[in-house]
């Protein structure tokens, strides 16, 4: 487990790993250089979405060794732990971890550790996944599909940066307990500077590579935590003289991604804010399923999962959207593997399919073509080729 004190320097973005390392390479050391990924399916539609990615990955890069572990429900049911030792040996050997979503009514009434949730918060924190990247993006084909008027949110893209191993989540003390008679409940919200340098530094180098604005999201006028969030951000600043930066309220945030979202390009925040706002920017893109992630440890490892969850109301249908899913895999060839034309192809495919006028249930409109989790998947291998 990595505590604060431990935390791994962030200089980019980029891997360190050489592009166009070749599979099976021995390096100087005789260590196999094999390029491994953990696949943790999870719970509800993560089998399902988690197949047609594998089945992408695969297509391109066959050279890639997958092994397939427990994490969530799943594993609870297994071996009574959400984070199992297993997962947590695998995980920690491969190079990039592609996960599906846990969770479901299923497991609710468990006991707070047990819950699939903890095995999610386990592996990031374990992994040290402190930098989660939630790009928005809407695709001209579904602007349809967005809740939002079009001429709102038509071009839309930005990116959340979320902090992911720190703030109230992971803050200690917390529980609930009696106290003077009655129960009280309590969390503990902190960020050390260090832990906020890395992220802010995470974000301003985004920045620089697509439109060079940053806007920093905090509750300055209220904790005293993100105070100092908003000074250490300050203090980055003149480090990247061509990223402007600004600072907005979480409130207004929230506010503002609905009004006027095309005014931002990436957004930094907490963990806890981050949560929030990203689901919320996910919906201007017409569906949460079309969303991918990164979760980052600074040195090219990466944990690549769709932004939603698991909606076990559709499992096992064949109607779940694999493209967050396929979408994640694209990230990870960019961020783990440095391979930027192979993460490009599968964009591309991805857009290309939904040119053709094929849509799952949850970005469907009439006129279009109705399609199956599979057969997406066949889609978007075919569109690569
Ligand atoms: C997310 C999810 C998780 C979070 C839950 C499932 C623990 O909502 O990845 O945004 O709160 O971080
Ligand atoms: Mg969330």
């Amino acid at each position: 487990m990595r505590f604060t004190e431990d935390l791994p320097k962030v200089e980019t973005l980029q891997s360190p790993r050489k592009a166009g390392t070749e599979y099976h390479d021995i390096n100087e050391d005789g260590k196999d250089m094999t390029q491994k990924i953990c696949i943790l399916p999870g719970d509800g539609i993560g089998p399902e979405i988690t197949a047609q990615a594998v089945r992408v990955l695969e297509a391109l890069e066959p050279g890639f060794e997958m092994e397939t572990a427990l994490l969530g429900g799943a594993a609870v049911d297994a071996t009574g732990d959400p984070y199992p030792e297993a997962t947590r040996k695998l995980a920690a050997e491969a190079d990039a971890v592609l996960l599906g979503a846990v969770g479901g009514p299923k497991w609710d009434a468990l006991p707070r550790e047990q819950r699939p949730e903890r095995g999610l918060l386990g592996i990031r924190k374990h992994l040290g996944l402190f930098a989660n990247l939630r790009p928005a993006i809407l695709y001209p084909e579904l602007a349809n599909a967005s809740t939002l008027k079009p001429e709102v949110v038509s071009g839309l893209d930005i990116l959340i940066v979320r902090e992911l191993t720190g703030d109230i989540y992971f803050g200690q003390p917390r529980g609930i307990e009696n106290r003077n008679g009655e129960r009280f409940g309590f969390n503990t919200m902190h960020y050390t500077e260090s832990e906020i340098r890395r992220i802010g530094r995470v974000a301003f180098e985004a920045a620089g590579k697509r439109n060079k604005k940053l806007c920093s999201v905090d509750k300055m006028n209220v904790l005293e935590t993100t105070q100092l969030w908003r000074d250490v951000m300050n203090e980055l600043a003149p480090e990247y003289p061509d990223v402007v930066l600004s600072h907005m309220l979480a409130d207004n945030a929230a506010m503002q991604l609905v009004r006027a979202p095309r005014q931002f390009d990436v957004l930094v925040t907490g963990n806890m804010f981050g949560d929030i706002l990203s689901d919320e920017a996910s919906m201007l893109t017409g569906s949460i399923g079309m969303l991918p992630s990164a979760s980052l440890d600074g040195n090219g490892k990466g944990l690549y999962e769709p932004s939603h969850g698991s909606a076990p109301d559709i499992a096992g249908r064949d109607a779940a959207n694999p493209l967050a899913a396929i979408l994640s895999a694209a990230m990870m060839l960019r961020y783990t593997f440095n391979k930027e034309e192979a993460a490009c192809r599968v964009e591309n495919a991805v857009k290309k399919v939904l040119a053709r006028g094929l849509r799952t249930g949850d970005i469907f409109e009439p006129g279009m073509t109705k399609a199956g989790t599979k057969q997406m998947g066949d889609a978007v291998l075919e569109e690569l080729g």
